[in-house]
């Protein structure tokens, strides 16, 4: 009796290790189910911890309180905390697990602009160094690290990252590290980012990188168009992330697929994979749906479908380069609407910078299966430009019922291409020849 609960008990830690240590089932992805929402019984505000949402007071040890409070005193269920409407200032702070930040409507949670007591963090293994600069980087404005069952929901209140004076140093290289992001998640899982709007980051906004099960939806994410970095979402060595339903108008690209940089990338070799990215709406002087430039752990099962696009640098872009080496494959983009754009497609093989003179220039990345269906676009400058590395061309790209029109310039081809292979069906204007191979029935098939 006792020995086969004994071995009942071994049985379910051992199911339970074994369960946890995968990191990502295989993506069986229907956004609408891979992070309940969660009802918290247990719910206190910002302001039962001193907060005061005046837009001057520094509320930095009401929202450190809080969030000790839920993380030493569990609820079962977890715990909601309400910001009222409202301005609460406060410096950078972490989140915990089993936590809903709630933002009531008219409620601010704003970023000081005290850059100078900003703190440090470790830079991310998979990067080496800082995105932009070498060594430590400022810690994001919001934080997770290693949490899960964390909901940023509300009626629409803000985060404001009070970017400028980040921007500014930027600007005029007074930098010593790299920006912060709005909110980074590491190593977390189970997260819904739903129903608030996102303000001037001072980089990019949204961050889950080492983490599963991200669901990011109804969020508007605003920057000015110059504003340096602003990337609206970066799901970077992260799998089952889904976004959805929002609009995003920044200075950089709106959402961008990532996961590692050259050898460090490669020697951490965590994929992002199973991102679903659909009815999604913006404007950018960069890219709208982008992959990379940073994909050394490789990216694999990206669906972006339902677009709709506006004052666009590139609609789609994948970029990589060598020395990132990374398998980058199986990409759909499905019913994408974009209108004036300087580039409709680019799929490049020599796009970034690398984070030292270590990187391997033999590590070429692998990229295969791409396909581009219903993609339509109108006041577009160039449609494609899909350059594929002489060592290791493209293969398997397909472009179905793709329109991509506006003022060629005189005596430039409309599509640009090298070192790929691929096949098309219904482009218009006709694609470069070696896309010009048709394939079967107006099916894309993706090589196992
Ligand atoms: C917040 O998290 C970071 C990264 O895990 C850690 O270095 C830092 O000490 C934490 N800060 C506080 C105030 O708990
Ligand atoms: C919040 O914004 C989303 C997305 O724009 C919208 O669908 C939703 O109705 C808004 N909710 C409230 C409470 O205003
Ligand atoms: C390709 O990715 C999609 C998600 O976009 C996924 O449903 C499908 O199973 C993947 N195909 C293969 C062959 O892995």
């Amino acid at each position: 009796m006792i020995q086969s609960k004994l071995l009942g008990l071994l049985l379910s830690i051992l199911v339970t290790t074994l369960f946890l240590s995968c990191w990502c089932q295989a993506s069986l992805i229907t956004c609408s189910n891979i992070v309940p929402m969660r009802y918290r019984i247990d719910k206190i505000s910002i302001t039962d911890f001193g907060g005061v949402g005046d837009g001057k007071t520094l509320n930095t040890k009401a929202f450190r309180a809080a969030i000790y409070r839920i993380e030493h005193l569990r609820r079962r269920g977890g715990t909601l905390l309400y910001i009222p409407p409202g301005v609460f200032v406060t410096e950078s702070f972490n989140l915990t697990s089993h936590m809903t930040l709630y933002l009531a409507k008219g409620a601010v949670i704003r970023a000081t602009q005290d850059t100078g007591n900003w703190p440090l963090i470790a830079p991310l293994p998979s990067y080496g160094r800082g995105r932009e600069l070498p060594g430590g980087r400022y810690m994001s404005f919001i934080h997770g690290y290693g949490v899960h069952d964390v909901i940023i929901t509300g009626e629409n209140g803000t985060i404001d990252g009070q970017g400028d004076v980040w921007w500014n140093m930027w600007r005029q290289r007074t930098l010593k590290y790299t920006r912060p992001n709005l909110i980074e998640l590491m190593h977390s899982r189970n997260i819904i980012i739903s129903n608030v709007i996102f303000r001037d980051s001072p980089f990019w906004n949204i961050h889950p990188v080492y983490c599963s099960n991200v669901v990011v939806r109804y969020v508007t994410i605003l920057a000015p168009a110059d504003s340096p970095n602003t990337d609206g979402i970066d799901p970077d060595s992260s799998c089952n992330v889904c976004i959805e339903d929002s609009y995003i108008s920044t200075g950089d690209d709106l959402v961008a697929v990532k996961s590692g940089w050259d050898e460090y990338g490669i020697a951490y070799g965590r994929p992002s994979y199973g991102i679903t990215i659909r009815r999604l709406t913006g404007s950018s002087p960069f890219s709208g749906i982008a992959i990379g430039s940073e994909t050394s752990g490789g990216v694999e099962d990206v669906l972006a479908e339902n677009i709709n696009l506006y004052n666009m640098g590139v609609g789609i872009h994948v970029k990589t380069n060598i020395g990132r080496g990374g398998l980058i494959k199986n990409l759909t983009f499905s019913e994408v609407y974009m209108e004036n754009a300087r580039k409709g497609i680019k799929i490049a093989g020599d796009v970034g910078d690398h984070p030292d003179d270590k990187y391997d220039p033999n590590a070429l990345p692998t990229v295969t299966g791409i396909t581009m269906t219903h993609i339509w676009g109108v006041n577009v400058l160039q449609p494609g430009l899909i350059r594929g590395i002489k060592n290791s061309p493209f293969t398997s790209i397909c472009l179905d019922n793709v329109n991509l029109h506006g003022p060629t310039k005189p005596g430039t081809s409309p599509w640009q291409c090298a070192d790929v292979s691929g096949s098309s069906l219904k482009v218009s204007p006709w694609p470069c020849s070696e896309l010009t191979s048709t394939h079967v029935a107006g099916t894309c098939s993706v090589p196992v």
